[in-house]
């Protein structure tokens, strides 16, 4: 038996290059190595935009674009909607149990959200227990490998310790999940902000058109201490460096732009028109991959349908075997 993947992503918005280097190509590396279900989590996007359900709805179909636009591949992968399979929803009500209010507050990405969002006295209670929630959506597919970004750590934790309590209360039923980073464990913005994020505007998206992305490649934050091409320059976490070495597959042009950079002998837009191109390189197939798709309601539709119809069948056999070990399988 295969080893079994789930992780996921809220339709909120358009994926970017730090969700494809936190866990999308995980994704589509290991999809050919374990059974690996992609969860597009709109119960969870509601929790924070429950006044805006068009938002939500609108970015399935763009999340989904995205998956199959960086090579997850619905043959090898399940791709699924989280409300359709109502036995998560189930499984997060028996959870609810296992944990303490005071737990899920202690959550520091859950509390780091509620400051960001500003929900201040009216912080909606689906919001501060989605950690449970998505606990459920790891352990109703029995998943032992969670690909996610650094941020998702916490959860991955939770998830692990709902296990350990739901197996030494009602005997061993699930696998402790472990989380699974990419190799870039945080890629900053392009205004020098240590994380891009769809809600910090700093982000480059998979999607973004040739144009778009050379304007935000050269309006990239770089060295702020640096005014004229011929000072010095610092490498060292200046994000434009970051980017090269992380996209720009000519080893040898970064080192001699990084060279010439801190001798004060190439100016910021040489170092920018360069990365635009090895940018452009990385996400013209993408590109390439989104268009063939889009517009294929039928087919789009398809994967989902088909996707969802497998998850339910393994999310019901866990909750059989879920209700038989808490004693509420009542009549068989
Ligand atoms: N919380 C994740 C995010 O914001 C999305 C998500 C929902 C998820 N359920 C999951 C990730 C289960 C991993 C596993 O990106």
């Amino acid at each position: 038996m295969r080893k079994r993947i789930l992780t996921g992503d809220r339709p909120t918005g358009k994926m970017h290059l730090g969700h494809y280097v936190g866990s999308l190509k995980n994704r589509v590396k290991l999809q050919d190595s374990y059974d690996q279900f992609v969860m597009i989590a709109d119960v969870q996007a509601l929790t924070d935009n429950f006044d805006n359900p068009q938002k939500v709805r609108d970015n399935i179909k763009e999340v989904l674009l995205d998956y199959l636009a960086v090579g997850i591949d619905p043959k090898k992968t399940t791709i699924l909607i989280q409300s359709m399979i109502p036995e998560i929803a189930e499984l997060t009500v028996f959870y609810l149990n296992l944990v303490t209010l005071e737990r899920v507050l202690r959550n520091p990405t859950v509390k780091d959200e509620i400051k960001q969002k500003g929900f201040g006295q009216s912080l909606p209670a689906g919001f501060a227990m989605y950690p449970v929630s998505q606990a459920a959506d790891i352990t109703v597919f029995n998943a032992d490998l969670v690909p996610v970004g650094e941020d998702q750590l916490p959860m991955v934790e939770q998830t692990r310790e709902i296990v350990r309590k739901f197996n030494s209360l009602y005997g061993e039923t699930f696998v402790e999940p472990k989380p699974l980073l990419g190799d870039v464990k945080r890629l900053p913005g392009i205004d020098g902000n240590a994380k891009m994020g769809k809600s910090l505007g700093n982000a480059i998206y998979l999607s973004d058109s040739e144009d778009e992305l050379k304007k935000k490649v050269m309006r990239m934050y770089t060295d702020p201490t640096r005014i004229h091409p011929t000072d010095p320059g610092k490498v060292e976490g200046n994000p434009v460096f970051v980017y090269h070495e992380i996209f720009n597959p000519n080893k040898t042009e970064v080192e001699d732009l990084k060279m010439r950079y801190r001798e004060g002998k190439v100016g910021d837009i040489e170092v920018k028109e360069k990365l635009f191109v090895a940018l452009n390189a990385f996400l013209t197939p993408i590109r390439e991959k989104r268009h063939e798709f889009e517009g294929k309601d039928e087919l789009l539709n398809q994967i989902l349908t088909e996707g969802t119809a497998k998850a339910r069948e393994v999310a019901g056999e866990t909750m059989k075997k879920v209700k038989r070990a808490m004693k509420i399988d009542y009549i068989r």
